[in-house]
């Protein structure tokens, strides 16, 4: 089995404005988000990067999804970077972000049309692709809706749909189920199987240990902006639960960088 994505010690530091120091009551003149982190995707798995709030998972995503350059540290696709070959990584990968944000005065029939478009699509391809992945997750009905009127399982099944409009191999997910009714996270779950089962790579950040259990081959724990740990779920569940052994690598490596 391959590695479609390479991490090498990637690092982010963001700079606080004096509100942003207000607000989180520091002196701080910067943040550490993600402090030299390190792992390697396997074609055909989901990796599931878990991690407490602000441990540094968003950060690690979006700088793999091209969206933020790191300030150390290298990203490879194979033998693709984004300084080389960005559009050509981009056509091979589908992002999803934790925090919704189509336009709301779009329909989810406009905005499958638009993505289309961006990643040089022909009409054909796009109304195919709209028809498979609409009907699966039922947007049909509601492709007329504008999207501020849609609820927040729907909206974020139209965030999905979105983006994978160009059949990508590479998927990278962040908090895919985060805020939603069980139902529509079930629904989410059930097709990243499906996903991975047609050959897909999968990385998603997550903070649920549910999903974790459902869906991990591998798995990073990231702490404090570090990966604490990278390991196979079977290694990681063999004799506790996931939840215990999160915690107990947790507290070891809070222990040991204090
Ligand atoms: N744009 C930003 N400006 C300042 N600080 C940020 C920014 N984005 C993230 N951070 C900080 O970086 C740390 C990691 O954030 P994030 O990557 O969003 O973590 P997670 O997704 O694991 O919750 C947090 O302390 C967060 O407050
Ligand atoms: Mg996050």
């Amino acid at each position: 089995m391959g590695t479609v994505l390479d991490v090498s010690d990637i690092y982010k530091e963001f700079l606080i404005s004096k509100r942003q120091q207000r607000i989180l009551g520091t002196k701080k003149r910067k943040i550490v988000a993600v402090n030299g982190i390190s792992f390697g995707l396997h074609e055909g798995e989901i990796f599931c990067l878990l991690g407490t709030n602000g441990a540094g998972k968003t950060t690690t995503l979006r700088m793999l999804a091209g969206l933020l350059k790191p300030q150390r540290g290298e990203i490879h696709f194979g033998n693709k970077t984004y300084l080389h070959d960005e559009d050509e990584i981009k056509q091979h990968l589908g992002f999803l972000t934790s925090d919704l944000k189509l336009d709301g005065a779009f329909t989810p029939n406009y905005l499958f049309d638009f993505f289309g478009h961006l990643y040089h699509m022909d009409a054909e391809s796009i109304a195919k692709r709209k028809k498979d992945l609409f009907s699966r997750f039922g947007i049909d009905r509601f492709a007329e809706v504008k999207i501020k009127n849609l609820s927040t399982g729907m909206k974020q099944k139209v965030s999905i749909a979105v983006s994978l409009v160009h059949d990508p191999d590479i998927i990278i997910f962040d908090e895919p189920t985060n805020g939603l009714d069980i139902i529509t996270s079930r629904e989410i779950v059930d097709f990243l199987k499906e996903l991975k089962n047609e050959g897909k790579s999968i990385i998603i950040s997550t903070h649920i240990f549910e999903i974790v259990d459902k869906l991990a081959d591998r798995i990073g724990i990231i702490v404090d902006g570090k990966m604490a740990c990278v390991d196979t779920y079977e290694a990681l569940t063999h004799d506790s639960k996931i939840e215990d052994a999160f915690y107990e690598k947790y507290r070891q490596w809070s222990t040991q960088n204090e």
